[in-house]
Order: structure tokens, then C-alpha cells, then sequence
């Protein structure tokens, strides 16, 4: 059976309390406006699954510490960062079940707004002299900013195929996940392999949790943000590159046509959607994100059994299994 969110978080709760308040001093500025915008963010915050586990490795390696917190504050502002930037990208209106930044100041806001959190999660770890954290952190937003570019590149030419497509998401989603392992490692350990290890532990999460968010984009369910998004961005995921693989040349064509030309058509859009169904595009993406999940396990597996095995068991888990 799947845990609740709750029920991981509770035996670090303490620690999360400290985390959200210490994230929102971070967002103080003198700037009415920058403040008023903080206060929304803060208000409709996400599922910070990143937090999780930045606080859960650095437990299951020794136990959680001031350098622990400055990461997980410094991971959840550049993930908030990277959301408020992507859904300028993508044109995306909804966020967490309500207005995206975009939506509600415009693009221009939305950038700016994005680079201060960018600016203030590096600051936090600069204040404090942390400058492994910086490094890691800082790989992480190169390669989140090279997997964004890599897919527009791939928006406009259309020529995408699975391994692109894994590398696209390795860099811009589970660059952050790993940074996360491995930024909750180097808050405990200075060894090297230890701290390399959680990067790909956290790698393996991340390319998982890519393929379940993109799986989100086919559903029924509401996620709280747009759905059918993906195509209509000419954005090609795993189900509907694993699809067109199974056509013949002309049909395929046809298809990578419509995305060209007809992606803004909802009637069209639905179709394709339809077709990836029928292909089992849906069944062959979990397959693969159920690969991904193993392998995560199987490197959590090798650390010590205890109590924070389990909980990062269970999250690795809900990262599959999720609702939204
Ligand atoms: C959304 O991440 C962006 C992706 C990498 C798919 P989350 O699903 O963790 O977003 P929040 O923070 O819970 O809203
Ligand atoms: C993840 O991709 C975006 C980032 C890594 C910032 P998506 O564009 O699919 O994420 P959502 O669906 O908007 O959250
Ligand atoms: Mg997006
Ligand atoms: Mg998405």
C-alpha cells in the first residue's frame, strides 16, 4: 500500500516546521511587490517531496544539521525558481491547483520574480560558506537549463527519440533529485563515493518521477495544472515517442504533422491522445518508470536498514504511485 505524504513526513515534522519558516524569511525583501508575490508562493506551496529527501538521506547517512536545512531551503527556492521560469516557457496558466505566476503578473514579472529565488537559494549556502552545496546546486541548475533548452530545440524540430528524450529529462528533472540525495549526503559525509552514490540514487527517482508526471499529461485525473499540455507545447514525452515508433512511415509523418501544424487544436490534440492509448504508449512509459523505481531501490538497499531506509523506501514509492 502507497503511504501518505503525511505519514513520511511525520518523524521529521520538527524539521519540516523549521524549514518552512526559515524558506519564507529567506523570501523577505524591501520590494512591496517581490513580497506580496512571496506571499502567494509560500501560501500555495507544493508537495516538497525535494526537502524530503535532502532531510531523509541526510538521516539515513548520520542525522539532520544546520548544513541540512540551508540545503533543503536552497533546493526547494530553486525548484520554486525552475517552476516559476517553466511555466513562462510553457505558457502555462495553472500551478498548484490555482493561477500560475504568468497568469496572474505577466511574463515579465514571472522572470524576475524566478531569478531572485534563484539568486537568493545560492545566497543561503554563500552566507554560510557552504560551497560543496553551491557546486552541486549549481550543476543542477546548468543541466536543468540545458534539458529545458534541449527540449525546446526538440519542440521545433520534432525529430525526438527515447534516448533524447531520457537524456532531456535527466537533465532538467532529476538533475534537481539528485541534488537533493546527494546535497543531503554532503550535509553529513565528506566522502565522495557516499555523496556520488546519493546523486545517482536520486538520479534514478528523478528520470522516474519525470515519466509519472509526464503520464499525468494523458490522464483523467485533475493534478492541479494543465493537462494535455505537453502536446499542445509540441512537447513529445515517452508514451508518444514509444507510439510513433510503432507506425509506419507515412502515418508517422501524418501525426508529427498535426503536432506542427494542429497542435492548438484541442480536437486534434485529443486524438493523438487517443491513439497513444491504443498503442499502449501508457502501459510501455510505466514499464519503464517501474525500471527506474527498481534501480532506485536496489541502490537504497545497499545503505544501512534503518528507520529512514524505510521512509525513503516509501517515498521512492509515492514518487510512482502518486496522485498528483
Ligand atoms: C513539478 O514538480 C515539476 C516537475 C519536475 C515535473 P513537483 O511535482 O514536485 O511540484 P510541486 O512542488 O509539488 O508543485
Ligand atoms: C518539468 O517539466 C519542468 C522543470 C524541470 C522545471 P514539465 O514542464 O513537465 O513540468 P510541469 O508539468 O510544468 O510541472
Ligand atoms: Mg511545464
Ligand atoms: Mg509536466
Amino acid at each position: 500500500m502507497v503511504a501518505r505524504l503525511q505519514d513520511i513526513k511525520a518523524p521529521i515534522a520538527q524539521d519540516l516546521i523549521q524549514f518552512e519558516k526559515h524558506f519564507k524569511e529567506s523570501l523577505n525583501s524591501h520590494v512591496p511587490l517581490l513580497n506580496k508575490i512571496s506571499y502567494y508562493l509560500v501560501k500555495r506551496k507544493g508537495k516538497q517531496v525535494r526537502p524530503l529527501f535532502v532531510f531523509l538521506t541526510a538521516k539515513l547517512l548520520h542525522g539532520i544539521n544546520d548544513k541540512t536545512h540551508t540545503a533543503a531551503s536552497l533546493i526547494e527556492l530553486l525548484h520554486t525558481a525552475t517552476l516559476v521560469h517553466d511555466d513562462v516557457v510553457d505558457d502555462s496558466h495553472m500551478r498548484r491547483g490555482f493561477f500560475s505566476i504568468n497568469a496572474l503578473w505577466k511574463n515579465k514579472i514571472a522572470v524576475l520574480v524566478g531569478d531572485f529565488l534563484l539568486s537568493r537559494g545560492f545566497l543561503l549556502a554563500i552566507d554560510k560558506g557552504h560551497f560543496d552545496l553551491l557546486k552541486i546546486l549549481s550543476v543542477a541548475v546548468k543541466k536543468m537549463s540545458e534539458g529545458e533548452l534541449l527540449q525546446l530545440e526538440k519542440a521545433r524540430k520534432l525529430d525526438i527519440d527515447e534516448s533524447v528524450y531520457f537524456d532531456i529529462i535527466r537533465s532538467k528533472t532529476a538533475s534537481l533529485i539528485a541534488a537533493s540525495t546527494s546535497s543531503g549526503a554532503a550535509s553529513v559525509t565528506d566522502d565522495k563515493e557516499v555523496r556520488e552514490k546519493c546523486w545517482d540514487l536520486g538520479e534514478k527517482i528523478g528520470m522516474a518521477f519525470q515519466i509519472k508526471d509526464d503520464l499525468f499529461d494523458y490522464g483523467e485525473q485533475e493534478i492541479g495544472k494543465p493537462r494535455g499540455i505537453d502536446i499542445k507545447e509540441k512537447k513529445m514525452t515517452l508514451p508518444l515517442i514509444y507510439t510513433l515508433q510503432q507506425l509506419p512511415l507515412g502515418q508517422r509523418k501524418q501525426i508529427i504533422n498535426i503536432i506542427k501544424r494542429q497542435s492548438d487544436n484541442p480536437v486534434k490534440v485529443r486524438e493523438i491522445i487517443s491513439l497513444v492509448k491504443e498503442k499502449q504508449g501508457l502501459q510501455y512509459a510505466e514499464e519503464i518508470m517501474n525500471q527506474y523505481h527498481k534501480e532506485a531501490l536496489d541502490i537504497l538497499n545497499t545503505f544501512p536498514a534503518n528507520e529512514s531506509n524505510e521512509a525513503l523506501q516509501q517515498l521512492i514509492d509515492f514518487v510512482i504511485l502518486r496522485r498528483k
